[in-house]
């Protein structure tokens, strides 16, 4: 129960990376604000929740919204009364090169994976220095490490993120709140999954890709990715703070 009594905004919380992250924060005693477009899998997600004696609440949020995004932390204060840590995981993946990226393609992928990080904090932030403190955690990419060709937005957003992880650790440093960022590999969710499928040889790429470039050899799964944004949200981590954790199976030790 590393969590006990905190609350917790996972945004993407529907599915995949979020879905797991939401369900161990659960178990580790935090509240939690299912935060998703997506109403019947977020709400499968508090059912779950709710099953194994947690608590936890959908709300249906676009984190491109500046609206919707502080409506989120208001309906999470009357809810539970306080606000311990975000989790900015909601994210798109939509291949284009430089040249074939279109300008609405580049303006959602930035919206939602970019700005969305920033104004969940903008709004969350103030709320956890009422308490004294909290975490961000940002969930990047492994590009936010290095350039994918075919994934023009998706790298610079994902780019965007983990500097903007370390601006906004040094701003909310004097309100005590800790702000880091993972970066996971290829992980098994509908999101990974969309991604080979949009490859010319699907089974080509995963072994080319997956298998090889990551040196232990496989695609990661949600929950593994889960367990190390949990250690980054709560106390056992409480000296870190605008760092990037690669959570990629090796990829970016090359
Ligand atoms: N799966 C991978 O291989 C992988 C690798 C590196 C990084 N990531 C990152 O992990 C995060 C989660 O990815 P996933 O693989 O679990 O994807 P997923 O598609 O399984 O889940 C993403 C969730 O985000 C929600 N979402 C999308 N746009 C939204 C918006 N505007 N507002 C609110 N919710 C929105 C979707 O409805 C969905 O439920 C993303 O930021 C992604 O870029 C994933």
């Amino acid at each position: 129960m590393r969590l006990k009594d905190k609350v917790a905004i996972v945004t993407g919380a529907a599915s995949g990376i979020g879905r797991a992250t939401s369900l161990l924060l659960a178990s580790e005693g935090a509240a939690v604000v299912v935060v998703d477009l997506d109403e019947e899998q977020g709400s499968q997600v508090v059912d779950l929740i709710e099953r194994q004696g947690g608590r936890a609440l959908f709300v249906r949020v676009d984190v491109s919204k500046a609206a919707e995004v502080a409506k989120m932390v208001e309906t999470t204060v009357q809810a539970y009364g306080r606000l311990d840590c975000l989790v900015n995981n909601a994210g798109v993946c939509i291949t284009g090169s430089t040249v074939d990226t279109d300008e609405a393609l580049w303006d959602r992928v930035v919206d939602i994976n970019l700005k969305g990080v920033w104004l969940c904090a903008k709004y969350a932030i103030p709320e956890m220095a009422k308490r004294g403190g909290g975490t961000v955690v940002n969930v990047g990419s492994t590009a936010s490490l290095v350039g994918f060709s075919d994934l023009a937005a998706y790298s610079a957003s994902k780019g965007g993120v983990a500097n903007l992880t370390r601006a906004m650790a040094l701003d909310a440093a004097p309100v005590k709140v800790r702000v880091n960022c993972v970066c996971p590999g290829h992980i098994d969710t509908p999101l990974g999954g969309g991604f080979v499928n949009a490859q010319a040889d699907p089974q080509a790429f995963i072994k080319e890709f997956i298998v090889k470039r990551h040196p232990l050899g496989r695609m990661g799964q949600p929950e593994e990715v889960a367990k190390a944004i949990v250690f980054l949200c709560c106390d056992e981590s409480s000296f870190v703070t605008g760092a990037l954790l690669a959570v990629d199976g090796g990829y970016s030790a090359r």
